[in-house]
């Protein structure tokens, strides 16, 4: 089994590079090759592999040898190299973290804890192309999934606070220098008790509005504000994030019924951990404790967060969960509206549950 690497040295490669060094992945890797877009010939990062050259990315011919593609290179390359490969016969699998191949109905989404029939029964019936989910959606599943793969959810809605991380590695530098720019406005008032909260908000206010602000990737402040869009407008109203929530939330589970997802997407100033409070519906008036032993037995990475406010603020937050696998689940109650209307809030890191983490247990489920 030959293993080409595209895209290992971008965010969502360098965490999947991580986690399959953490994990000693490679030892099960019979041949590892590196590719490359921009610097063919290069020394490749040393895994092991016997091959330390890196590979042209752009060659269809040197892809073509692989029996695996894992790519974290981004949709353009994906739209770019994937249909050349293929009409040229090539049969091998290609596992990928960009959402261009998605909803392809020859492509599977791949989120093994929550929909490994689906992959299995993909695997069996020939499917090559395994692709990553919007990680919103990875993560509501991780985190709530044993209520959908149970059949008790009526509908759902998603209400999200999204990391910076989900913009990309500009768009994190760029909130931290947001940040940093809004404190230096005010950094002599701060250190004077005596200051004016007034003048300080007046002079923070301010300069969220001026051209002074660093907002070339986000296009407005981050820092200090949030923006309620997130990807493309649909011009129904909807953005593309919003979209992907129903109809991704359904291909992973493989749903024959469709579960109506729908929600709103904002951005928020945390770094890689989206955060989201989710109305749900159930088909019943379940007791509360069923609930949530549906919801933690599910997996082992979620849990349900106790809901008081000291287990909330300590463990139900981006500071808490960031650089974890937990995908915790608290906020749970039924809500005024009805028994059958559930509150959760649930938060997981962006980069591993939400991108790279299911694409490393695809890897290892098709080297077996
Ligand atoms: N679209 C997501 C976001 C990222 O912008 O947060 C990855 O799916």
């Amino acid at each position: 089994m030959k293993v080409g690497f595209i895209g290992w040295r971008g965010m969502v490669g360098s965490v999947l590079m991580q986690r399959m060094r953490e994990e000693n992945d490679f030892v099960h890797i019979p041949e590892a090759h590196f590719f490359t877009t921009s610097n063919v010939g290069g020394t490749a990062p040393d895994f092991g592999q016997a091959n330390k050259t890196l590979l042209d990315a752009n060659n269809i011919a040197e892809l073509a040898k692989m029996d695996i593609i894992v790519t974290c290179q981004g949709g353009d390359y994906t739209k770019a190299v994937h249909e050349p490969l293929r009409a040229g016969g090539w049969s091998g699998y290609w596992i990928d973290a960009a959402s261009a191949l998605r909803m392809k109905d020859n492509a599977i989404i791949v989120l093994d804890p929550v929909n490994r029939n689906v992959i299995d029964a993909g695997l069996k019936n020939g499917i090559k192309d395994y692709i990553g989910g919007n990680c919103t959606v990875s993560l509501m599943l991780m985190a709530l999934g044993g209520l959908f793969q149970s059949g008790l959810v009526e509908w759902a809605t998603s209400m999200t606070y999204q990391a910076a991380s989900g913009a990309g590695a500009k768009n994190m530098r760029e909130l931290i220098s947001g940040m940093g720019a809004v404190h230096s406005q005010v950094a002599a008032e701060l250190t004077d008790p005596a200051s004016a909260i007034l003048a300080i908000d007046r002079k923070v206010s301010d300069f969220l509005r001026s051209e002074d602000y660093p907002k070339a990737n986000f296009g407005v402040p981050l820092a200090g504000s949030l923006i309620p869009w997130i990807d493309a407008d649909l011009g129904n109203g909807q953005s593309k994030e919003e979209w992907k929530g129903g109809v991704e939330t359904n291909k992973i589970l493989g749903a024959n019924r469709p579960v109506i997802v729908d929600g709103l997407c904002v951005r928020i100033g945390a770094m890689r951990c989206h955060s989201q409070a989710i109305t749900l519906k159930l088909k019943k008036d379940l007791p509360l404790a069923e609930i949530e032993q549906t919801i933690a037995g599910a997996n082992e990475w979620t849990k349900v967060v106790p809901n008081t406010k000291e287990a909330t603020i300590h463990e139900l937050t981006p500071a808490a969960v960031t650089g974890t696998l937990a995908t915790p689940v608290g906020r749970i109650r039924k809500l005024e509206m009805g028994g059958e209307y559930i509150s959760a809030f649930t938060v997981g890191d962006q980069l591993l549950w939400g991108a790279a983490e299911p694409i490393r247990r695809m890897l290892n489920i098709v080297l077996g």
